[in-house]
């Protein structure tokens, strides 16, 4: 239903209306940050945007004195991204807001793995069960990865890691997935590649030799594209770094969903913001009939 409102002319809804949002980042976001404050906005919700780098953080200014400043505002959701796993479930216990992740540390990216299912869903039908997925890269430095496994997984989705043995997490003991360290030797076996990014701004030791030489034997390059079907999907959460985990006219091929997956986010975010803060969680009646309206 919220993609149908994102695709009107006025693609905005009363829903929210009277409801403030806060985003509040710590570390840098262009897809997230952005499509959460259209959500809102769309949503008809009023919205705030902290940015640490710009703020009284910099003035030493703790977590807990900032969410309680911004609280004192009035305010209904803080959307939170951090560098430290845990920080939204922190302040979760701080605020009487509903707090949102939007992306903690290596620990979980939630609404990244709400949208690319939702994406998936659209190309493949509700029923996810026995899909073949392969998550390539660093997967040990990512949150999109973890809450993709149990997204995934959790829908009956065959998930198969692929990478170099320094970027897998140290323990996987638990995990519902397969390893593979070979990209070659697996190529051609899943319906969806999910390429991640090398998290640079993760890494303080050398985990491959070079960019060049882990884009040799892990890169989706044009020539591994050659080798795939013509219906697997191509998804990356972003951003990309073209040349390195995915060749320009890979991430631009027609199989590639990239693009696909940030529209899709948008309506994943107003369904969250939605399902939190509208009325007592139901859908209110003039909601339910603007939107079947739209659908008729
Ligand atoms: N996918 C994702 O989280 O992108 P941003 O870092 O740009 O928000």
């Amino acid at each position: 239903s919220f993609l149908e409102v994102t695709r009107r002319d006025i693609p905005k809804v009363p829903a929210l209306r009277g409801k403030t949002v806060v985003s509040m980042f710590y570390e840098d976001s262009t897809r997230t940050r952005l499509s959460f404050e259209t959500a809102a906005k769309r949503l008809s919700a009023d919205t705030m945007t902290f940015t640490a780098g710009s703020s009284a953080v910099r003035k030493g200014e703790s977590l807990l004195d900032t969410v309680r400043t911004v609280e004192a505002m009035g305010i209904d959701a803080i959307v939170v991204r951090h560098r430290s796993a845990g920080v939204p479930h922190r302040m979760a216990g701080w605020t009487q807001a509903s707090v949102v992740n939007a992306g903690d540390g290596w620990h979980e990216h939630p609404t990244q793995a709400l949208l690319d299912v939702f994406t998936l869903r659209l190309h493949r039908g509700a029923d996810l069960s026995g899909l073949s997925v392969a998550i390539v890269g660093d997967v040990k430095h990512s949150r999109v990865a973890r809450s993709n496994v149990k997204a995934l997984t959790a829908l009956g989705a065959d998930v198969t890691l692929v990478g170099p043995p320094t970027l897998m997490p140290p323990d996987l003991t638990g995990w519902p997935v397969r390893v593979s360290h070979d990209l070659d030797d697996v190529l051609g076996t899943f319906d969806v590649y999910y390429v991640l990014r090398i998290q640079r701004e993760r890494i303080s030791e050398a985990l491959f030799p070079t960019l060049r030489e882990y884009a040799n034997r892990y890169g989706l390059t044009e020539e591994r594209l050659a080798r795939l079907g013509a219906d697997v999907l191509i998804m990356h959460p972003g951003p990309t770094n073209r040349g390195v985990e995915i060749a320009a006219n890979v991430a631009d091929d027609p199989r590639s969903v990239i693009t696909e997956q940030v529209a899709n986010g948008v309506a994943v975010r107003m369904a969250v913001l939605y399902r939190l803060l509208a009325g007592d969680g139901r859908r209110p009646p003039e909601m339910l009939s603007e939107l079947e309206g739209a659908r008729a």
